[in-house]
């Protein structure tokens, strides 16, 4: 299995920040995580994770069992749509992972939704989603041109809080409270976000 970025000592890391042309103190983690663009071809690994509870559990709107057609028409709906922009999560030796996306991209305002599903869980906790989350960043304030990028957390979900808050600089906009009634309770949603300034500052912090 591939060594993850979160496994890499310092030295193993500056070679790997070194071998992109990345500057050594830059605070970009290395792409271990390739991003590409989602393809019909990509049905069959994204049903292999798509009913499975410990993957979907969190998302109130994954509806499960999902079927292969259901399926389909969603990926040739979301592929084709003006407002999502979607991607595989592959590995560097091209082995695929889970989905990334900026959705519900609101082109005045230069506004979207940012989301990662690493699908795979024995990939889980090796930095994919820290390095999808880097990637998808650059592609909305570096090719998109987007103002601001902002997600929703579940507020009892520590893991993505962590991602999202402590790894990825994102700031808590604030709480949509008892937002989603889901397996027999209701669950607090934490809005956030990130600016195009707050994304060139952290960029250019040592
Ligand atoms: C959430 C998810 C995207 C994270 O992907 P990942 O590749 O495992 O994430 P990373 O490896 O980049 O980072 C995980 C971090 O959480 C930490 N973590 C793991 N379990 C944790 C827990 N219970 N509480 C707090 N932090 C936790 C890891 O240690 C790591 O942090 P570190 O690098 O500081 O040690 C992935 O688990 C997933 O797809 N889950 C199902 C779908 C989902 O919930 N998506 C998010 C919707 S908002």
């Amino acid at each position: 299995m591939e060594k993850g970025w979160r496994n890499l000592n310092n030295d193993e890391r500056n070679r790997g920040i070194s071998n992109l042309g990345l500057d050594g103190n830059s605070k970009i983690p290395m792409t271990t995580a390739r991003l590409r663009p989602l393809e019909i071809r990509d049905l069959d690994s994204i049903m292999q994770w798509v009913n499975d509870p410990a993957v979907v559990g969190n998302f109130a709107n994954f509806k499960v069992p999902i079927s292969r057609d259901d399926e389909q028409k969603f990926l040739e709906k979301t592929i084709a749509s003006e407002t999502d922009r979607v991607f595989a999560i592959e590995t560097e030796q091209g082995e695929y992972i889970g989905n990334a996306g900026l959705h519900q991209i609101h082109w005045p305002s230069r506004v979207g939704r940012i989301a990662v599903i690493i699908g795979k869980k024995d990939h889980w906790n090796e930095g994919y989603a820290e390095a999808a989350v880097e990637s998808l960043l650059r592609l909305a304030f570096n090719q998109y041109n987007l103002h601001k990028v902002w997600g929703m957390v579940w507020e009892d979900n520590p893991k993505t809080k962590h991602l999202y808050l402590d790894k990825c600089g994102f700031t808590k906009e604030g709480v949509l409270r008892d937002e989603y009634f889901h397996q027999g309770k209701y669950h607090n949603i934490v809005r956030i976000s990130m600016l195009e300034g707050e994304y060139r500052a952290r960029r250019t912090e040592a």
